[in-house]
């Protein structure tokens, strides 16, 4: 198991189908709400650096606010093949979001 690092409290999170932009040490996170469910990714787009915490929700994947690759926050894969950023399991504990990293 990683380490667990608090990114936000649970009251920052995104609002139903938004995404959000933490950061977490010398990284941004894009944390997103799909129907409820808290995932966590990269938030810098493999295209050219868009950032993914600032687009929107679309059919449940993050929409790069930059020219509108389509993210999946679950698995960080993108419709692009082979494009895939890293993401992280988030645990929600106390008032406070974690991601393992
Ligand atoms: S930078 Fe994300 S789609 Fe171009």
């Amino acid at each position: 198991m990683g380490n667990l690092i608090k990114i936000a409290v649970e009251s920052d999170l995104p609002a139903l189908n938004e995404a959000k932009e933490f950061p977490c040490g010398d990284k941004t996170i894009c944390v997103a709400n799909v129907n409820g469910e808290i995932s966590a990714m990269d938030d810098i787009c493999l295209h050219r650096g868009g950032p993914l915490g600032q687009g929107v929700i679309m059919r449940g994947k993050v929409v790069c606010p930059w020219h509108g690759w389509e993210w999946d926050p679950k698995t960080g894969a993108a419709a692009a093949p082979g494009a895939k950023v890293a993401v992280y399991p988030v645990k929600v504990e106390g008032g406070d979001v974690l991601i393992e990293m």
